[in-house]
C-alpha cells in the first residue's frame, strides 16, 4: 500500500493508472474506520483495479458548535486495517494544502440540501460537495463508492457529479449493522454503554415502521408518531427529525403507496446519530 500525502503525486499516481487502462476505485472517508467504510473498500477492490482510499477530517463539512476538534481519529489502527485488506493507495491530504490561505471557491447542490441534515446542519452539503469534488478531481476515479447510512449525502453527491456532468459513477452500498442493530459509524465510539442501549431506539423504530407498513399503514403521520413513541421512551434522546419522505427529494409524504425514506437524526446524549430504512413498494 502506497501511502501519498501530496496533492501532484496523487494525480502523477492517477494519470499513470489511467493511462494503463485500469478502472480506479474510490473511497472517501474521514477516517477512524469501521466495518461500513470495509464494505466499501471490499466492494471497490472486488470492482475495481485499483483502490484508492482517502481519509480526511474535513473542517469545511462542520458547523463551529459541532466536533470537528473531538471527531475521532485513529490514523496508525487505519493504516494497518488497510494495509491488511490490500488497497493501492491511501491518500491522507493536509488541510493547509486542501484549504490555502486565499482558500474561496465552494460547491453548492440545491434544493434537496433544504431537507432532513441539511436543514439542522448548515453548510454541511456545501462542505461535503466541495472536498468530495476537489477529492475527485486529484484522484480522477472511475467509481466512487458512499454508503447509504448517509442516504442523503449519497444522493447529494449522486445530484452533483449529474449536473457537472462528471464521468464517474457514484455507487451506494447498504448500512452495516452491528448485531444489535445499531448503523456502524465513526460516532459510535462517543457512546457510554448507557447511551448506546437507547441508540438502539432508531434501528428498533425503523423496524416498527416498516412492520407497520407492511401490515397496511398509509400514514406518513402515523409512523412518525409511532418512530417518536419509541425514542421518546429513551430518556436523554433528543429528536432532531423524523422524515418520511421521497428517497430522492426529501420532501416529505403524507401518504405511502410507493418507495419512501424513512430516516432519523437524534441525539443520544451528546452525539447525533442517524439512521434509515427505505420502506414500501418500489
Ligand atoms: O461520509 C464521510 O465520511 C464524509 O462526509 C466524506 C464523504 C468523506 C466527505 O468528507
Amino acid at each position: 500500500m502506497k501511502i501519498i500525502t501530496c496533492i501532484n503525486e496523487m494525480k502523477e499516481w492517477s494519470s499513470q493508472t489511467f493511462f494503463k487502462d485500469k478502472i480506479i476505485g474510490f473511497v472517501p472517508t474521514m477516517g477512524s474506520l469501521h466495518e461500513g467504510h470495509l464494505s466499501l473498500i471490499k466492494a471497490s477492490i472486488a470492482e475495481c483495479d485499483a483502490t484508492v482510499v482517502s481519509i480526511f477530517v474535513n473542517p469545511s463539512q462542520f458547523n463551529p458548535n459541532e466536533d470537528f476538534n473531538s471527531y475521532p481519529r485513529n490514523i496508525e489502527l487505519d493504516k494497518k486495517i488497510l494495509h491488511k485488506i490490500g488497497i493501492d493507495v491511501l491518500f491522507t491530504p493536509t488541510q493547509e494544502d486542501l484549504y490555502p490561505n486565499k482558500y474561496q471557491t465552494f460547491v453548492t447542490v440545491e434544493k434537496k440540501t433544504n431537507y432532513l441534515c441539511g436543514a439542522s446542519r448548515s453548510g454541511f452539503f456545501r462542505g461535503v460537495t466541495t472536498i468530495v469534488l476537489k477529492l475527485f478531481n486529484i484522484i480522477n476515479p472511475n467509481i466512487a463508492y458512499f454508503g447509504e447510512k448517509d442516504w442523503q449525502q449519497l444522493e447529494v453527491v449522486r445530484t452533483m457529479t449529474h449536473d457537472l456532468n462528471m464521468n464517474i459513477s457514484i455507487v451506494g452500498k447498504p448500512i452495516v449493522r452491528d448485531k444489535d442493530g445499531l448503523a456502524m459509524s465513526s460516532r459510535n465510539g462517543y457512546l457510554s454503554e448507557e447511551d448506546r442501549s437507547k441508540a438502539l431506539s432508531l434501528s428498533k423504530a425503523l423496524e416498527l415502521a416498516q412492520n407497520l407498513v407492511i401490515k397496511g399503514e398509509r400514514s406518513a403521520e402515523n409512523i412518525r408518531t409511532e418512530i417518536r413513541k419509541v425514542i421518546e421512551q429513551k430518556q436523554g434522546t433528543e429528536i432532531d427529525y423524523i422524515s418520511v419522505c421521497d428517497p430522492e427529494s426529501f420532501t416529505e409524504q403524507t401518504e405511502i403507496y410507493s418507495k419512501v425514506l424513512v430516516a432519523l437524526a437524534v441525539k443520544v446524549g451528546n452525539t447525533r446519530l442517524i439512521d434509515n430504512r427505505i420502506i414500501g413498494n418500489a
